[in-house]
């Protein structure tokens, strides 16, 4: 099967990683990719969101199936636009629909959807511009802190958690007024959870599901959780508060009705569906969905799952994924992100990257990196994943740990207490 993924993150390149190993791939393209993704398979020139070039080389190329990374393209109906062209509506897209990606897409559709199928969430109203008064005596009702979420994406920058009434009256009336543009010209307002995160995967045919292995991923720029938030720093599977217990909770109560709730709904959703969970006092609610795999969990995540994914995708394809194994590697494996000195906010691209060649008995998987003059430089505020296995957690950091130490570039930094919480 020729095979083209979109994206070109660390989630992209796990995923390429993983796929690329399947006797089922005979060829596999990433549009864009990067400098690391090149090693697995052939690099395409053609952003993410350039339907009309992806459908032409789709045609061409004569590819078997599309497998979407970033929520982007899906929440932009890549889906849809593929279906929608006869020359390419038999080809699998393993992604929802533009109907489906507006979970991740829109806020105050997810809560909404939540409240329909009675998946556990924390309590919530939706503000517009109309409504701004409302919105602040709603916010008196609460007790603080304060969650103001930007109804549409923000590139990760869309919720503000204020320790203060006064402060959180403020970002309101200034998120409505256009602070993240049009994605906040609908702001949720919910209660505050307290609790430990997890990142449930899920991939659905629209019927059927499987549940691949959960992980903690984690967000802030320093250690101990301080500091601005990145697009993530690291992450470690499993989890050990998510027991068989937790998790039976989390497919009876979150998964299934879904899953369900979708279908029932009309929506179609073929891909993989991240539950964004929070363990309040034993209890798993959802913060948030996402209509993609999260990076970096995918960079530990795809180590732990033995079986085929492109099997899986054709199960996706084919609406029979019940029939399909899905078996986890029973070892631990985390994911240690190194990134740009100065990032999440301003750092400086190009610095040549050395040691790469050094790395053994882990996994590295490049997230922001280009080539230069034949040199592999930094290209982004998150650079290299270094992921490894170990019998536990603590054995698995040891090794990532020890591994990163010996890729050089200037500026380098990454967290060391990955995992210390669990
Ligand atoms: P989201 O973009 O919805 O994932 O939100 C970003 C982060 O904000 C989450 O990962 C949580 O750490 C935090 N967060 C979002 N909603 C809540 C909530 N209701 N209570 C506590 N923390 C929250
Ligand atoms: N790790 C969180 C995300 O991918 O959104």
């Amino acid at each position: 099967m020729r095979i083209l993924l979109l994206g070109s993150g660390g989630r992209e390149h796990a995923l390429a990683w993983k796929i690329a190993q399947s006797a089922k791939c005979s060829k596999l393209f990433i549009a864009p990719g990067n400098a690391g993704i090149g090693a697995v398979g052939e690099n395409v020139a053609i952003g993410v969101n350039d339907f009309d070039k992806l459908k032409d080389f789709v045609v061409e190329e004569k590819v078997d199936m599309v497998v979407v990374g970033p929520e982007d393209p899906l929440v932009n109906g890549v889906y849809d636009c593929f279906k929608d062209d006869s020359r390419t509506a038999n080809i699998p897209v393993i992604g929802p629909s533009k109907a489906g990606a507006v979970l991740e897409g829109s806020k105050d559709f997810a809560k909404a959807f939540m409240k329909r199928h009675n998946v556990p969430t924390a309590a919530y109203e939706t503000f517009d511009g109309t409504t701004i008064e409302e919105g602040m005596r709603f916010l008196e009702t609460l007790k603080a802190p304060y969650v103001l979420k930007a109804d549409g994406l923000a590139a990760g920058k869309g919720v503000l958690i204020l320790p203060t009434l006064e402060e959180a009256k403020k970002e309101l009336r200034e998120m409505l007024g256009g602070m993240f543009g049009n994605a906040s010209a609908k702001v949720v307002i919910e209660e505050f959870l307290s609790g430990i995160e997890c990142s449930v995967f899920v991939l659905t045919d629209g019927t059927n599901y499987q549940i691949l292995p959960e992980a903690k991923d984690y967000k802030r720029i320093g250690e101990h959780d301080t500091g601005l938030n990145t697009g993530g720093m690291g992450s470690v599977t499993p989890v050990p508060f998510a027991t068989k217990e937790w998790m039976a909770k989390v497919e009876e109560r979150i998964i299934r009705p879904t899953v369900d709730g979708l279908k029932a709904e009309g929506i179609d959703y073929k891909g993989f569906i991240f539950f964004g969970l929070i363990n309040v006092d034993g209890e798993p609610m959802v913060i948030e969905y996402n209509c993609r795999m999260g990076d970096p969990e995918t960079e530990s995540v795809m180590l732990r799952l033995k079986s085929d994914i492109v099997d899986l995708f054709e199960g996706v394809a084919e609406g029979n994924l019940d029939q399909r194994q899905v078996e986890f590697d029973s070892r631990s494996a985390v994911c240690v992100m190194l990134v740009s000195g100065g990032y999440p906010e301003e750092f400086v691209k190009g610095y040549p990257i050395t040691g790469l060649d050094k790395i053994e008995g882990s996994v590295v998987f490049h997230s922001g990196t280009a080539v230069k003059d034949g040199q592999v430089v930094t290209a982004g505020g998150r650079v290299i994943a270094v992921s490894s296995y170990g019998e536990n957690k603590e054995e698995a950091l040891k090794k990532s740990f020890a591994e990163a130490q010996k890729i050089e570039f200037t500026d380098k930094y990454f967290r060391r207490d990955i995992g210390q919480d669990l």
